[in-house]
């Protein structure tokens, strides 16, 4: 009797803290809907103002069987939100800022000056400041960065951190190989990841991450000399589950071989993450990735029974997300509840600001949610700055050509958001299609458009000849159509790469609600 109540108490604090996954602004999200002290661990990979632009590499296309889309930039300015940041930390808005990190902000605006360095790091400053905040007591924080800007993070991490009763723990260098080589200098071949507890009582599974003693370096030490003093270096005794590793971490990259790529640019490798979160946190403990790219630490923290909240700014992460958690661990992921999504458009009014987002870093947000919602995933991304020729995505359809051989024909996607438009748009999308030898065109748009749904219809069919099917031309859709759930109806190749499935063992069954 009394254990029947101590799960059931067990599956109800589970329940309470649902799995979360954000589409959005980071600092807004953790504003908005991460209250204060209630994350165990949070890990973040931001980008490190590599001032580089990060592409997707889709698979299965065709000839040279890859094609790349932006994911996300890299590349910093001083504009107004920098302003605003710098404005947020000066006047220590919310009151979330530490006298130190003040001081250090407007220290490195003398040093720096009012550039992309400083525009960076004002908006890490932010957002430190925020997971901080919510981080329990007992939490850890570790920051993944590179030799770029790692030396100024740190001063930025004890100014928030070491100010309030925290403690820098360890620099961890994450060591790898393979890529290119510069043929005149070292090549720099590892991260930073910088680990800070909040307070001084910290979640530390030593025994969750032992790793056997290097033999040909450690076997030599006499088993008499274990636990003494040899010199100035304290020499321990030999655990039976091996040692705790050090904090240089030989983990192999994810590379073109490597099973787990998804094509993701930045994406880290799952080994990396398992040893983060099993040393620094427990089953069911919650875990947050504020710039969680592909959801590695999603897929992790999933793996290991532990609660996540994923964060990120752009719908090809977010889409990404979800089919990564479906292929890893079933359909039984998305239709059970398991997490919620918040900040994808669910209505009508949320599209429209979607479309009229002003901020450049989340350009052609919009395109990315319609396409990559009505294709299913199975569109690749146009992200060419200025004219993109009409084409803002690509499908690809299987069909067989007069001599029945298999063959891979276009679909192509144009996005328009004006509230009213002519029929010319549609004669310029034929147009394209004759151009670019499409077979399909899709026009996807913000407001119902009668006059050019007519106009479409004069266009007439495409018949597939492997499927024995025809379809219109050109097809005009509206938001409110994917609202209520409108999909590409088209046999078109999967331009994703799917994610191995996780076995199941280590997985909850409260979890999937069964
Ligand atoms: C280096 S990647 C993370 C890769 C990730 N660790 C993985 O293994 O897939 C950085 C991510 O941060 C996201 N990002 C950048 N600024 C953001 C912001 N302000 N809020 C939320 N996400 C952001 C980018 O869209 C990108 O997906």
């Amino acid at each position: 009797m009394f254990r029947l109540f101590i799960k059931q108490k067990h599956t109800f604090q589970r329940m309470e803290q649902k799995n979360k996954l954000y589409y959005g602004d980071n600092l807004e999200v953790l504003r908005k809907n991460v209250k204060d002290e209630t994350v165990d661990l949070c890990y973040i990979d931001p980008p490190f103002n590599s001032k580089r632009n990060y592409n997707q590499i889709y698979n299965n296309i065709g000839k040279e069987d890859v094609a790349q889309a932006q994911a996300f930039v890299d590349t910093w300015t001083w504009n107004s939100i920098a302003t605003e940041g710098l404005e947020e930390i000066t006047s220590n808005k919310n009151g979330v800022f530490t006298k130190q990190s003040i001081f250090l902000v407007i220290g490195l605006e003398k040093v720096l000056g009012k550039g992309s360095l400083l525009a960076y790091l004002v908006s890490m400053t932010q957002r430190i400041a925020e997971i901080y905040r919510v981080l329990k007591p007992t939490g850890s924080f570790y920051l993944h960065c590179d030799p770029t800007a790692s030396h100024y993070l740190k001063l930025v991490l004890d100014a928030i951190f070491c100010s309030q009763g925290g403690d820098f723990r360890n620099e961890i260098i994450w060591a790898y190989s393979g890529g290119g080589r510069p043929n005149d200098d070292f090549a720099r071949k590892h991260d930073i990841i910088l680990r800070y507890s909040k307070g001084e009582k910290v979640t530390f599974n030593a025994d969750a991450v032992r790793i056997p003693y290097n033999l040909d370096t450690e076997k030599y030490k006499s088993p008499k000399s274990w636990g003494s003093h040899n010199g100035s270096e304290k020499i321990y005794a030999p655990h039976d589950l091996g040692k705790i590793p050090e904090d240089w971490w030989p983990i192999s990259p994810i590379n073109s071989q490597s099973k787990e790529r998804l094509g993701y640019p930045t994406q880290k490798p799952e080994a990396l993450l398992e040893r983060i979160i099993k040393a620094s946190s427990n089953e069911g403990d919650v875990i947050l990735d504020a710039y969680c790219g592909c959801g590695t630490t999603i897929a992790v923290a999933q793996k290991l029974n532990r609660h996540w909240i994923g964060i990120d700014i752009t719908y090809q992460s977010i889409s990404l997300i979800m089919k990564r958690l479906e292929d890893s661990f079933g359909k039984s992921i998305l239709e059970k509840n398991c997490f919620t999504i918040s900040g994808i458009p669910e209505d009508f009014e949320s599209a429209i600001a979607l479309a009229n987002k002003q901020d450049d870093r989340v350009r052609k947000e919009f395109e990315k949610w319609i396409i990559l919602t009505f294709s299913n995933n199975r569109a690749v991304i146009n992200d060419k700055k200025g004219s993109d020729g009409g084409i803002d995505g690509t499908a690809f359809v299987i069909d067989f050509n007069e001599k029945q051989e298999q063959i891979l024909e276009q679909a192509i996607f144009s996005v328009k958001s004006s509230k009213t438009l002519a029929p010319t748009v549609i004669r310029d999308l034929f147009g394209t299609m004759e151009r670019e030898n499409a077979v399909i065109g899709y026009l996807l748009t913000l407001y119902d458009m009668p006059n050019l749904v007519k106009e479409a219809t004069k266009y007439g069919n495409y018949q597939n000849k492997m499927f024995g099917h025809s379809y219109p031309k050109i097809e005009v859709i509206n938001v409110q159509h994917i609202l209520d759930g409108k999909k590409m109806y088209l046999p078109t190749v999967d331009v994703l790469k799917k994610a191995n499935r996780k076995t199941p063992e280590g997985l909850s069954k409260d979890m999937f609600g069964n």
